[in-house]
């Protein structure tokens, strides 16, 4: 056989395999994203397939590897936050009233990466009903935050982007859970 044959052809084949199969995992995010954008106006499908593709392993992943690829990046999101929540508090220039919100959100995050490593737990038991409560409760926090910042005229939160990732992220958690479970 011609060193062609031998080498090239398997080589191209191998190369046709790799990109069918990206170029299924693409799809399964697609697909997962216009399922979750449809149910749920709260998530921009462009937002969907930016966050799954930027992790790593979600070309190759299935529904259910997309499921707990998802809750890894919510628990990423929660942890910065919380991080970044903190950052903020050492600055003592903030007027108190601020601080005090900043201290609520702060509370809910914490709370928050707990609600996640259970979700984590129950996702991988597939106990997706407790998942589903846990992750409600992390989106629960991210709203609260936010509305405490609302409540007073001329109060800005710093945390908008971040709670609206979050809630965000989890939606898109919730929505993988459901076609799942379908
Ligand atoms: C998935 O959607 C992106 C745009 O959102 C598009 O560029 C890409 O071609 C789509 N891939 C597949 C396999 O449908
Ligand atoms: C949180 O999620 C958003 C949206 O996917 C992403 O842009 C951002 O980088 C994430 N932050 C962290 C720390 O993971
Ligand atoms: C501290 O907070 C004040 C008021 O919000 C802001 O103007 C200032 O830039 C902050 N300083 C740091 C180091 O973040």
């Amino acid at each position: 056989m011609s060193p062609f044959f031998s080498f090239i052809l398997p080589a191209l084949f191998l190369s046709f395999l790799i990109s069918t199969h990206l170029a299924n995992g693409q799809n399964l995010i697609n697909e997962t994203c216009e399922t979750v954008a449809r149910r749920d106006p709260n998530v921009g499908y462009n937002f969907c397939t930016t966050s799954l593709q930027a992790a790593p392993a979600t070309q190759c992943a299935s529904l259910r590897g997309l499921g707990m690829i998802s809750i890894r990046l919510v628990r990423h999101n929660v942890t910065d936050t919380r991080c970044y929540i903190k950052h903020l508090l050492k600055n003592r220039t903030r007027d108190p009233l601020s601080e005090q919100y900043l201290k609520d959100c702060f509370e809910l995050f914490s709370d928050a990466i707990s609600s996640v490593k259970q979700a984590m737990k129950y996702y991988k038991s597939k106990r997706y009903d407790d998942a589903n409560i846990q992750i409600s409760s992390v989106m629960d926090a991210a709203t609260t935050c936010e509305d405490g910042f609302n409540e007073r005229e001329g109060l800005v939160s710093p945390l908008t982007k971040r709670n609206r990732n979050t809630f965000q992220l989890s939606a898109v958690v919730l929505s993988i859970m459901h076609e799942i479970q379908k």
